[in-house]
């Protein structure tokens, strides 16, 4: 079997962590066949749309997609469907790639990152399952019209049982494999497609009786994730919910530049990018922290790809780097060793041993 794996840098400093997360794939000698292509702003610059179809076809034909970021300042007055984050959406729909696994661990050697107290964040680690194909994101009809002389804007917040069974049974599977604890999260007081959501989350239940289902509402999730963030193990929950608590989780952990994810479809096809922005700010400059694309090339490892000890080898050497002093910009504390993003990834491929 062909283990293609396509190469999205995007924009900002994707190409500088793309580079080192490419360079940890290719030591593990597992045969990859990596190939590079345009997306995002970089894309519009080169071809005048944001997922050009040479990177369609690239896309369809590869096993996993890795990619760095999109977007920045320079496209942002576009028309929309040609902004970079336009790109991000078309692949996601184009790959069908419906299941976002996006976790948020606290590491040891960086509890100081956080602005919660310790107490509250230490030992953290929580898995957010956000449905990524669905919901107020693409659901028909959209505009923004014109009658008697105002204007109004309109989307459409829509899900099919389908679409929630099907998202829910990755969020179930996943708790499954952690501490059997999924919390369901919508807004079903006020909102018909979440009741629906609630419905169909209690149907599921009896399928996987080792895991506790609970439910909470979207607003006071949002509280007791600063509250008392390690009540959590799995939330499972909608696209537009699931972007929002994402962020908020991913802070708990004061470093985003940690965090990596995962888009996955129906066969563990999948696409693996960090959690953090393109942060045009500090691209080209050598400081932009690599870890979390690192570590979405373990991801890439553990769920395309079946190589659970290679995911494994790959995490331990980021917590080696972390053990050994090595820090980027963002994580750094007086005592530690600052270095820019080439040496980070240096210093995995120096510690996967
Ligand atoms: C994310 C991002 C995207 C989203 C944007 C860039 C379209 O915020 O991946 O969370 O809203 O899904
Ligand atoms: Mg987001």
């Amino acid at each position: 079997m062909t283990k293609k794996i396509l190469i999205l840098p995007g924009d900002g400093i994707g190409p500088e962590i793309t580079a080192e997360a490419a360079r940890v794939l290719g030591a593990l000698g597992l045969g990859f066949e990596m190939e590079t292509a345009l997306l995002g702003g970089a894309a519009v610059d080169a071809t005048g749309e944001p997922y050009p179809e040479a990177t369609q076809k690239l896309a369809a034909e590869a096993d996993a997609v890795l990619l760095g970021a999109v977007g920045g300042p320079k496209w942002d007055t576009l028309p929309r469907e040609k902004r970079p984050e336009r790109g991000l959406l078309s692949i996601r729909k184009h790959l069908n790639l419906f299941a976002n696994l996006r976790p948020a661990i606290l590491y040891p050697e960086l509890a100081n990152a956080s602005t919660l107290k310790p107490e509250i964040v230490s030992g953290l680690d929580i898995l957010i399952v956000r449905e990524l194909t669905g919901d107020i994101y693409f659901g028909q009809p959209l505009g923004i019209r014109e009658r008697r002389g105002e204007r109004f804007g309109f989307n459409t917040m829509r899900y099919t049982d389908t679409e929630i069974r099907r998202i829910g049974r990755v969020a179930f599977e996943a708790a499954r494999k952690r501490n059997k604890k999924l919390c369901s999260v919508d807004k079903m007081n006020v909102l018909e497609t979440t009741q629906l959501w609630r419905d169909v989350m209690n149907e599921l239940a009896p399928e996987y009786p080792d895991v506790t289902l609970s439910h909470m509402l979207v607003d006071n999730a949002a509280m007791q994730l600063v509250r008392a963030p390690r009540q959590f193990d799995v939330l499972v929950t909608g696209n537009m919910f699931g972007d929002i608590l994402s962020d908020e989780a991913s802070m708990l952990t004061g470093s985003i530049g940690m965090l990596p994810s995962a888009s996955l479809d129906e066969n563990d096809k999948g696409l693996y990018e960090p959690s953090h922005g393109s942060a045009p700010d500090i691209a080209g400059q050598d400081v932009a922290n690599p870890l979390a694309t690192i570590l979405s090339a373990a991801m890439l490892l553990r769920y395309t790809f079946n190589e659970e000890e290679a995911a494994r080898r790959v995490e331990d050497a980021v917590e080696k780097v972390l053990a050994q002093g090595f820090r980027t910009g963002d994580i750094f504390e007086a005592g530690m060793t600052k270095v820019g993003t080439r040496q980070m990834g240096e210093a995995v491929l120096a510690a996967l041993g």
